[in-house]
C-alpha cells in the first residue's frame, strides 16, 4: 500500500481533521480515507483532476463488506497541480462535513453510524504536509 496511513490515532466526533498537501504535477486523482480498516472505509474522499472518466470532480463513496457503495459527485473543484490545498473534516454519526479550500462544503453520509474511526489512509498523486485532529 502506498500513501500515508495513520492507524490507531482515533478521530472522533466532535474532533475536527487537517489535512494540508499539493497534488503532484503529473497528478490524475488521491483520496482521503477515513474508516475502521483497509476493508471498511467509511468515507472516500476523491478528487479526479483525470482519472476513471472523471475531470475536475470529486468523487465521495464508502467502501464497505469489500464492496464499493453508491458514489457522490460534487459540483466545487478547488484543486490545483502543484498548489496548496486545505481540507477539514468533522462528522456525525449521521454524516461527514468536508470544508474545501474556497469554503465550499460537502456533505456524505456516515453509512457505519460509528462515532469514532481509526484508519486514515491518504492515497494517491498527493504529497501530505501535515495531518492534525483536534
Ligand atoms: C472506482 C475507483 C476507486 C474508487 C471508487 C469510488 O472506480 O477505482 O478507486 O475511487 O471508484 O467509487
Amino acid at each position: 500500500m502506498s500513501g500515508v496511513v495513520v492507524q490507531n490515532m482515533s478521530f472522533k466526533v466532535g474532533q475536527t481533521l487537517m489535512a494540508t498537501g499539493v497534488p503532484n504535477a503529473e497528478s490524475t486523482n488521491f483520496s482521503i480515507n477515513i474508516g475502521h480498516s483497509p476493508e471498511e472505509i467509511a468515507l472516500h474522499f476523491n478528487p479526479r483532476f483525470d482519472a476513471h472518466g472523471d475531470h475536475r470532480t470529486i468523487v465521495c463513496n464508502s467502501y464497505l463488506n469489500g464492496n464499493w457503495c453508491e458514489e457522490n459527485r460534487s459540483g466545487s473543484f478547488p484543486f490545483n497541480l502543484n498548489e496548496q490545498f486545505q481540507i477539514k473534516i468533522t462528522f456525525t454519526n449521521e454524516e461527514f462535513h468536508v470544508i474545501l479550500s474556497d469554503g465550499s462544503e460537502i456533505h456524505f453520509p456516515n453509512r457505519p453510524g460509528a462515532e469514532k474511526y481509526k484508519y486514515m489512509h491518504f492515497d494517491g498523486d498527493v504529497r501530505i504536509h501535515g495531518i492534525e485532529i483536534k
